[in-house]
């Protein structure tokens, strides 16, 4: 099939890449002229693991990149809208490029036609595309607009969508349903049909389901502190029951990246704007935020103050195998730790260049673990990447001035906890 994805963005070459990989012939256009640019010259503009590999393999055969997005849109038999739906200042999503390029595809369309909403988007979203398409289209041509959410992990992004457990469906109409069907049919797992609000929900509900999980287990390892109790083995054997499963029960200082907080604070203030509260989601809200100053709470019972202190930074992306800073804890942490007159060393294996962008000259930027920890009075562990779990108890002597190490992943060698020349803390433990 010939289809378009509309947004080149973490999403949609994801999404390009597995179908074109699939045999269909996908065009992925953008308006950033620059980013098509670097795309047709081979280069990614996302760190995305395995993502560069399976954009070469199809890459002027089956996948190609433009900038011209109506000459892409025209003729499509498939138009995914994968474009940002950022967070607007009271939590609700901006939806405003969604609009525009449904507006674009309906004025470009010379044939029948699915629009896919692959974006999250907020519920009753798919209706309201569907009058902006009707305004715009060929009264002759016939264009259904249905909802495929995504449920991509960063980092394990192609595995998500590729060996994905369901594939929803969000349809008003055969034409649709039987096109994707068509589409998907080469994807080994149940294609759940349902009508469009249903399957925007299950995106919002999923989401924030597992970022509840993770503040729950966050609280559990809170009062685990408290009651000298282990919230390691509490979680596993928590795990062990099916009903409750083994993932997203790993306490840490939080969660970031571009889902989880944006599309808990999106839900919870839908849920406002219809007079109802989600307490659980605002809870989950609440429990996240405090989780991620949890370790400047444990740094304040040695120091009185961060004033002159040299801290190392190990970790600043919001989770390993991506260089994307999103809602991550250091966007917190380290602001916090600069204004009180620390001299922060940051390491992170791929997300320095994003962290430069941000914090320029006021960090000094470390190309090694080792090197971040030079002389530091203090240590953050942030992101558990593997050059960061690996780290021995004699580095952490032999490099820092004063080795307390606050490790906000749980991370850390077991060697080193139990090594009486370090001060640990973590978290539950
Ligand atoms: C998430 C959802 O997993 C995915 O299905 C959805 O489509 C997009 O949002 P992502 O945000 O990429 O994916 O990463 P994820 O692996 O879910 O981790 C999100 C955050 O939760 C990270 O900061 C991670 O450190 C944290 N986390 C995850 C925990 O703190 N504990 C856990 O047990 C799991």
């Amino acid at each position: 099939m010939k289809v378009t994805i509309a947004g080149s963005g973490y999403v949609g070459l994801v999404t390009a890449a597995c179908l074109a990989n699939k045999g269909e012939t996908v065009t992925c256009v953008d308006v950033n002229e620059e980013k098509i640019a670097q795309l047709n010259a081979g280069r990614l503009p996302i760190y995305e693991e395995g993502l560069s590999e399976l954009m070469q393999s199809s890459f002027g055969t089956h996948l190609f990149f433009s900038s011209d997005c109506s000459a892409a849109y025209c003729n499509s038999e498939v138009v995914f809208i994968a474009v940002g739906t950022p967070e607007k200042k009271d939590g609700s999503a901006n939806l405003k490029h969604v609009n525009q390029v449904a507006e674009e595809i309906a004025k470009a369309a010379n044939q029948d036609m699915v629009i896919v909403i692959k974006s999250t988007v907020p519920i009753g979203t798919n209706q309201r595309i569907r009058s902006i398409v009707n305004r715009f289209k060929d009264p002759n041509i016939r264009i259904s607009v249905a909802s495929n959410p995504e449920f991509l992990s960063q980092g394990s992004a192609i595995r998500d969508m590729l060996q994905a457990p369901r594939i929803v469906i969000g349809s008003e109409d055969t034409f649709a349903k039987t096109t994707l069907e068509q589409l998907y049919s080469s994807f080994d797992c149940p294609i759940v049909h349902m009508d469009c609000n249903s399957a925007e929900m299950v995106k919002y509900a999923s989401n924030d389901f597992l970022a509840l999980k993770i503040s729950y287990i966050n609280e559990i390892a809170n009062l685990c502190e408290i009651v000298e109790a282990n919230v390691e083995d509490v979680a596993h054997a928590m795990g062990l029951d099916p009903r409750i499963g083994d993932r997203f029960l790993k306490a840490g200082i939080g969660y970031g990246g571009s889902c989880f907080p944006k599309d808990t604070k999106a839900l919870h203030w839908l849920a406002n704007y219809h007079d109802y509260e989600l307490k659980t989601i605002k809870a989950a809200i609440e429990v996240n935020e405090n989780q991620k100053l949890k370790l400047i709470k444990k740094a304040r019972k040695y120091y009185d103050s961060f004033e002159g202190l040299t801290v190392a930074i190990l970790g600043l992306t919001f989770k390993p195998g991506t260089d994307d800073l999103r809602e991550a804890p250091s966007l917190v942490n380290v602001p916090i730790l600069l204004e009180e007159g620390a001299r922060i060393q940051v390491y992170d294996p791929v997300g320095m260049k994003n962290f430069q962008s941000i914090f320029r000259e006021t960090v000094c930027y470390s190309i090694t673990p080792e090197a971040a920890l030079k002389d530091a009075d203090l240590c953050f562990v942030l992101t558990e990447w593997q050059e960061i779990r690996e780290l021995t108890a004699d580095i952490f002597v032999k490099q820092m001035q004063h080795p307390i190490i606050l490790d906000g992943r749980n991370c850390l060698k077991k060697s080193c906890s139990k090594d009486n020349r370090l001060t640990i803390e973590q978290i539950g433990l």
